[in-house]
């Protein structure tokens, strides 16, 4: 009785590693060729350009090799220079957690021979570069063999349509920001003297308010918009002939915002915050520039206190030590002078798409 009792736990147990087994990708058998229509390094574009791939079983493998192939999924999957620091795109050799590959292409029943599928790439593929691979599945929707594009070779780019550029932020989504309030008799007196503001580091006080711009988000997934940073950033006055302040098109590597103001949870609507200029802000001509970042902590969208040549809405802080012509005269407005407001932020990329 206890033997037998053993012998249909250890079954079970046996039964329940077998199908709890992960399979890996290591284990596959490259019998499939692929090829994609895109050339070395070609750059795509998202939500307009076509990639056709064709696929086929390899004809030197001996006969039978395809028999339990039912399905074929063809997917695009990141090159290993757009997994780097990046976790949510790592390659994994259990298929069950790798990432590697998360943009379904199409699924196909299984053929050995004459297959090829048209794909307009989607809108919500982000900018990076990728590869193809196709995956057989068994009956059971297992993972039996696979095919790809590529080593290092064949590599190609896909630019998002809405890529983490500020070319784009410039010509489709910085909109001017004339709401700040003022006090009229001082705004006058600025107008004439200076035509923006003027702060004192470790003293003023600059209150920010902003919200999601109904209309121009309109239709746009913001359900993974997780935090705001909102920054200080130079008005090209400021950084003309200074290279540590230059603005670049790569956020990564993009100079203009260097101080942090706050960080905050994301939400649309009413939302104000009240800053102190920290004594290290040096002086310089500045705006106030807010970012979104996704649960990834990718920049998804923007707003920005000045128009799109960034010549409206400016202020100055002067540092502590700092000397500006005019000062006395303007610490009298600080108060007065020290509200803008940020209104409606601007969808810099669509929202990373999901596992499929
Ligand atoms: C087909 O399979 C053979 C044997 O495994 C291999 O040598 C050859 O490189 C494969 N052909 C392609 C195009 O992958
Ligand atoms: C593949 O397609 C070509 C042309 O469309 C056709 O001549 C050939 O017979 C097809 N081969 C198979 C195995 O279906
Ligand atoms: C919101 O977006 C629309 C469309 O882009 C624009 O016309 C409007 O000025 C924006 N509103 C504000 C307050 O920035
Ligand atoms: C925003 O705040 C005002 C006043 O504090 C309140 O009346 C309004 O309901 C709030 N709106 C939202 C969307 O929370």
């Amino acid at each position: 009785m206890k033997l037998k009792g053993f012998l249909v736990a250890s079954l079970l147990l046996s039964c329940l590693a077998a199908t709890s087994q992960s399979i890996t990708f290591s284990s596959l058998p490259r019998t499939i060729i692929v090829s994609a229509s895109t050339t070395q390094q070609q750059v795509l574009k998202a939500g307009k350009d076509e990639i056709i791939v064709t696929w086929s079983l390899n004809t030197t493998l001996q006969d039978g090799t395809d028999m339990t192939y039912k399905t074929v999924k063809i997917k695009l999957c990141y090159a290993p220079i757009s997994q780097k620091d990046r976790g949510w795109r790592k390659t994994v050799d259990n298929l069950a957690k790798d990432k590697t590959c998360q943009h379904k292409i199409v699924s196909k029943p299984y053929s050995p021979s004459n297959n090829t599928f048209t794909w307009t790439i989607k809108k919500d593929v982000p900018t990076a570069t990728y590869f193809v691979r196709a995956y057989a599945y068994n009956s059971a929707d297992e993972e039996v063999a696979f095919g790809q594009t590529a080593g290092s070779i064949n590599l190609f780019e896909i630019q998002a349509i809405s890529g983490r550029h500020f070319e784009f932020l410039t010509s489709r989504h910085m909109t001017p920001n004339q709401r700040g309030q003022y006090n009229p008799t001082c705004q006058e007196d600025f107008q004439l003297q200076f035509n923006y503001r003027v702060l004192k580091g470790g003293e003023s006080t600059l209150t920010i308010s902003w919200s999601l711009n109904a209309t121009s988000s309109a239709g746009i997934d913001t359900s993974d918009y997780r935090t705001v940073e909102i920054k200080f950033c130079y008005a090209p006055i400021s950084q003309k002939d200074r290279g540590w302040r230059k603005t670049v098109d790569e956020l990564e590597k993009d100079k203009t915002c260097q101080h942090k103001i706050v960080e905050r949870p994301y939400s649309p609507s009413n939302n104000t915050y009240t800053a102190t200029i920290k004594k290290d802000v040096p002086s310089a001509t500045y705006f106030v520039r807010l970012y979104v970042h996704n649960s990834h902590k990718e920049v998804v969208a923007f707003g920005d206190t000045t128009d799109a040549k960034k010549t409206t809405n400016l202020f100055e802080v002067v540092a502590v030590s700092g000397r500006s012509i005019g000062l006395d005269v303007a610490s009298v407005c600080f108060s007065a002078f020290s509200i803008i407001s940020l209104f409606g932020f601007f969808i810099l990329e669509k929202r990373r798409a999901k596992n499929k």
